[in-house]
């Protein structure tokens, strides 16, 4: 039977029987999907006991962004979780998480500076705060997160570099739905004509990258070709498009080495981001 928890202290307890086997934790904001259930089926493979946490982090939305929006079902998640097999749901209250405004915060190098921890100041700040709290919480072996938001993924591994957290964080590759389009929470809130348009973020990106893989070195003749099928296929505004190198995030004008495409295209409601991986050898 599937255990749940809203509560810290009570998580703790219950887990204390499963910490002889390894745990596995999959951290989420919830309204799951495929992308979600492909984490836990991987974090299945590496542990005895799968946690899968749901909580719309509001430390990690801006202002301006769509927090208020940002769909919540909870039966429905509990419901998705039961037939995944996973063994517990740790799906606390925001005043649970955070019962008094945090006075410490954790700061961001180099991170902060390029893609979404540029057009979103504040969301890696939040992103690790929350994820820093629910490895101490749950103190799981293993932490399992998607290539989907692979700046995320990056930078969670760094934090548990940095900070010696006891745990092997695993990278999952980007579910997708029939069409290329990018699993995601987020693409309810697309409209009708939007979501027909959306797969052609995928589209741009695998040209992109048959682009280089034919041998096209010219940085911004790529991204050009990338960003004329965004403007050609869809409504959407691009608000990010940045070619750097694997695994080291270099800015590079000429492609010499493995590199990784960042796309983020704001449709009216919802921003949705993308990314691909270019191997050349
Ligand atoms: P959320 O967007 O719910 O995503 C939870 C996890 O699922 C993340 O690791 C994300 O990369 C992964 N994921 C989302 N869509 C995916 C897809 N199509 N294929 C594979 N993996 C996918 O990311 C967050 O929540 C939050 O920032 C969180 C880490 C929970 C901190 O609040």
């Amino acid at each position: 039977m599937m255990k749940t928890s809203d509560n810290i202290k009570e998580t703790r307890e219950l887990l204390k029987p499963y910490r002889e086997g390894k745990i596995a934790l999959v951290p989420t904001m919830g309204y799951l999907h495929e992308g979600h259930m492909a984490l836990v089926a991987k974090a299945r493979e590496h542990a005895d006991f799968v946690v899968l946490s749901l909580f719309v982090n509001p430390l990690q939305f801006g202002p301006d962004e769509d927090l208020d929006t940002y769909p919540r079902d909870l039966a429905r998640d509990l419901k998705i979780c039961e037939e995944n097999g996973v063994d517990f749901v740790f799906h606390p209250s925001e005043e649970e998480m955070y019962p008094k405004t945090p006075e410490l915060g954790l700061n961001l190098a180099s991170m902060s500076s390029i893609l979404d921890g540029l057009k979103r100041p504040g969301h890696f700040e939040g992103v690790v705060t929350v994820v820093n709290k629910l490895f101490n919480i749950i103190e799981p072996d293993f932490a399992v997160f998607g290539e989907k938001d692979r700046q995320q993924l990056m930078i969670i591994q760094r934090m548990v570099e940095d900070f010696n957290h006891d745990l092997e964080i695993i990278g999952v590759p980007t579910a997708r739905e029939p069409d290329g389009l990018a699993k995601s929470s987020r693409n309810v809130n697309l409209t009708d004509a939007e979501r027909e348009e959306a797969p052609a973020i995928h589209q741009a990106l695998e040209i992109g990258r048959d682009l280089v893989l034919e041998g096209e070195t010219d940085i911004e003749s790529v991204k050009e070709r990338i960003e004329m099928h965004i403007m050609d296929h869809t409504s959407g505004e691009m608000d990010d498009l940045q070619i750097f190198t694997h695994p080291d995030l270099n800015t590079i004008q000429t492609v010499s080495t493995d590199v990784i495409i960042f796309i983020a295209v704001k449709f009216e409601r919802v921003r949705l981001i993308d990314n691909m991986l270019v191997i050349i050898n």
